[in-house]
């Protein structure tokens, strides 16, 4: 065997998956040269602050100038791990535009600029690949890219946030309040300092659009993608779930509907016995239907350190390959397709719906018909837990229009019979 070549790499991030991608390629190196054929070598890492210790990494490695590791011609491919927009994005595109290969785990970016990235990598030949950037160490991109390619893909859902999957679980098996859960998902690292982007729905809102756009070869961005967060579930919508037998779950779900594209996140009901009903805590799920593959669903770990390092050392193994075998750009953007994405009201849903209403006759029928007349078909009404004169009615839908619903509802909160409308959910179909 003659010398081994060695590619060299940047990383641009050495926080939790910077140095995570770090650790792992240390680990494989030794192996490098019969997974590859090539050692990879990370050269130059990008910081903020160099002076700050990171153990395991030497620190004549750090710089805190982009400008000298995109001089640096010895340089192939580029690892942005830092994240946000800027400067992230303009540094992925100059990296680009000079040739380099780009591996990130950036779904910010991606689900709002997504094309003009792919597009300035095909330009130039190179490989973008984010396989870390939807759900962690879990592979999704490229099995719906390449393994799923030859499907038409009419679904693709799941729970693709672990902080607000690990609040949830608390909800359910310990029965704690929402702030509580967040305290702990805080303390465990779970949830960012900031946790509006996770308990809100972007983060998933922004996985959704990703894995939309490659499932039905269209693109969706994050501002198509209808978001609703968890904030709002109390203990009584768990304990209800419960004696419903079903769980709430925070689910991403896009669907080609054939007249268009529905993307979401919402926290539904769904059934205990649905697989994804049992996945607990962080762990994350991706549930795919295909014309050809049918059912398939994917599980693991939807973030951390060493999960969403291995997603994306597989990606720079991948474009070592590539850049090893001179095939890189291979496979650039897969939007070929133009198709709409339906504005939220047009999308249909089960729902749930738990108000306080007079306990007298005909209030049943007054709801009834206030359902009925705006094409909001009734498929089960539950009645308990009176307090006084008032009684609580839970409400489950058939699959309506969203908007027919919205037209209900504002009739419902103007009558007088109903104290309050406590909470409104989708159901899983
Ligand atoms: P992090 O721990 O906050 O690390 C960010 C790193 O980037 C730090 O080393 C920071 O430098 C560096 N950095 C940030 N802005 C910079 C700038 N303007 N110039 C130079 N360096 C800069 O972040 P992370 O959790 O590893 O996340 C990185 C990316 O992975 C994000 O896109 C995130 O969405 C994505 N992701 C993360 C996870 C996860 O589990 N954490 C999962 C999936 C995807 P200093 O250390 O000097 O401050
Ligand atoms: N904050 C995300 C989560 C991890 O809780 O799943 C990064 O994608």
């Amino acid at each position: 065997m003659g010398e081994i070549p060695v590619i060299k790499a940047a990383l641009l991030g050495a926080g939790t998956v910077g140095g995570g991608v770090f650790e792992i390629l240390s680990r494989q190196r030794e192996e490098m040269p019969r997974k590859l054929g090539a050692y990879v070598e990370i050269t130059k890492v990008l910081v903020r602050n160099k002076g700050k210790e990171r153990p395991g990494m030497d620190s004549s490695l750090f710089t805190e100038d982009w400008k000298e590791i995109l001089a640096d011609r010895e340089i192939q491919i580029v690892i942005e791990l830092m994240g946000g927009i800027e400067p992230a994005k303009t540094y992925i595109l100059e990296a680009l535009r000079s040739g380099r290969h780009v591996v990130t785990a950036n779904k910010d970016l991606l689900a709002d600029y997504g094309r003009e990235l792919l597009d300035t990598a095909q330009e130039h030949g190179c490989d973008l690949m984010f396989e870390a950037a939807v759900a962690g160490g879990i592979p999704i991109i490229r099995p719906l890219k390449q393994c799923l390619a030859a499907n038409h893909i009419t679904e693709v859902m799941g729970i693709v946030n672990g902080t607000t999957n690990y609040i949830l679980t608390r909800m359910t098996e310990d029965r704690m309040e929402f702030s509580e859960a967040l305290a702990l998902a805080s303390k465990l690292g779970y949830a960012e300092a900031d946790p509006t982007a996770d308990v809100e729905g972007y983060d998933a809102g922004r996985k959704v659009a990703i894995m939309a756009s490659i499932a039905f070869n269209s693109r969706v961005t994050f501002g198509d993608v209808f978001t609703e967060g968890i904030t709002k579930i109390t203990a009584a919508d768990i304990a209800y779930a419960d004696e419903l037998n079903m769980v709430i779950k925070l689910l991403g779900v896009a669907k080609n509907a054939g007249d268009g594209i529905e993307a979401g996140v919402y926290p539904m009901l769904i059934p205990r016995e649905h697989p994804l009903a049992s996945v607990q805590d962080a762990f994350n799920a991706v549930f795919i239907h295909g014309d050809a593959v049918d059912d398939a669903m994917f599980l693991g770990r939807g973030a951390g350190r060493f999960p969403t390092g291995s997603a994306a050392a597989g990606d720079i193994f991948e474009v070592v390959r590539n850049i090893r075998a001179g095939s890189t750009g291979k496979i650039g953007c897969t939007c070929y397709k133009n198709l709409r994405v339906k504005p939220a009201d047009e999308a249909s849903h089960r729902y749930f719906l738990r108000l306080q209403v007079e306990d007298r006759p005909g209030v049943l029928a007054g709801i009834a018909s206030v359902f009925g007349n705006n094409n909001v078909s009734i498929a089960q009404v539950i009645q308990k837990n009176k307090h006084g004169e008032f009684a609580e009615l839970a409400v489950i839908t058939e699959q309506v229009l969203e908007r027919h619903f919205k037209d209900s509802l504002l009739v419902l909160g103007e009558m007088s019979m109903i104290k309050e409308i406590s909470t409104i959910l989708r159901v899983y179909a």
